[in-house]
């Protein structure tokens, strides 16, 4: 992990939980890390939309932000259905992921209106965390590169330096989420040494030496210290581990 970066744990929890046990799981998880949490690590969960507001009010005390799963880039009006930046942040939410391969892959996100979600959530005060990653045949056809290279130009397109350093990257392989198929802490790396030059080109080294770049994908606490143990991945988003107290708070322990 690059020394300039603090670790940054996040879970995303996806479309599960209910109003009782997204409150019990996340005052397990602050009261097990509250040593850790904000001082040796950043620490987030990304519950659904309508637990949001519980999560914040239940975590009050505790210096894990909260982070939703998604954005839409307007701000108010005829948006049926959508939630803009201005509303994550009334509620008290810090973060929102923008791009996760399930609304890529399963929703039908385009580059375009991930680009569009990104600048939205950074113009309303949001740090987003835009996910990334190549399909089983993209790597199998040996297109890793020019999928992930094509991802986060799109994705950050017309930002600016300043706005950019608001982003939180995450390298998600599509093969290996909620497969138990974890990246090698190789393959990861290399992923994420590519994700660091490109934004060395499109920006520069020190801005790109201070980007945060995740890694996710069947991260578990028995994987976890290895992947940390790579000079690029500075943290990781963890999902269908986030959902267990215990699991996900060894895997904040094992990224300090
Ligand atoms: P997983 O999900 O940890 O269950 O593989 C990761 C993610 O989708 O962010």
């Amino acid at each position: 992990m690059g020394f300039m970066r603090k670790p940054f744990v996040a879970g995303n929890w996806k479309m599960n939980t209910d109003s009782l046990s997204s409150v019990e799981l996340v005052k397990a998880i602050a009261s097990a890390s509250s040593e850790i949490a904000g001082h040796r690590v950043h620490v987030a969960v990304c519950p659904p939309f309508v637990y949001l507001q519980g999560v914040v009010n239940a975590l009050s005390t505790s210096s894990i932000a909260v982070g939703a799963q998604d954005i839409y880039y307007e701000q108010k009006g005829a948006f049926t259905g959508e939630i803009s930046s201005s509303m994550l942040k009334d509620i008290g939410c810090t973060y929102v992921l923008c791009g996760h391969s399930e609304r890529r892959h399963v929703i039908g996100e385009t580059d375009e209106l991930i680009n569009k979600k990104i600048t939205a959530a950074i113009l309303g005060g949001l740090l987003p965390i835009f996910c990334v990653g190549e399909l089983i045949e993209e790597r199998k056809a040996s297109e890793t590169e020019e999928v992930v290279t094509r991802q986060v130009k799109n994705g950050l397109a017309g930002l600016s330096a300043d706005k950019v350093s608001a982003v939180t990257i995450a390298y998600e392989p599509v093969w290996a989420i909620g497969t138990g198929l974890t990246a090698t802490p190789q393959q990861a790396q290399e992923a994420h040494a590519l994700i660091r030059k490109l934004l060395g080109q499109m920006y520069d080294t020190e801005l790109a030496g201070e980007i945060r770049i995740l890694y996710g994908g069947s991260v578990k606490p028995d994987n976890a210290a290895e992947l940390m143990r790579e000079q690029d991945i500075d943290g990781l988003l963890v999902g269908g581990a986030s959902l267990k107290a215990d699991d996900f708070v060894a895997i904040i322990q094992a990224a300090t």
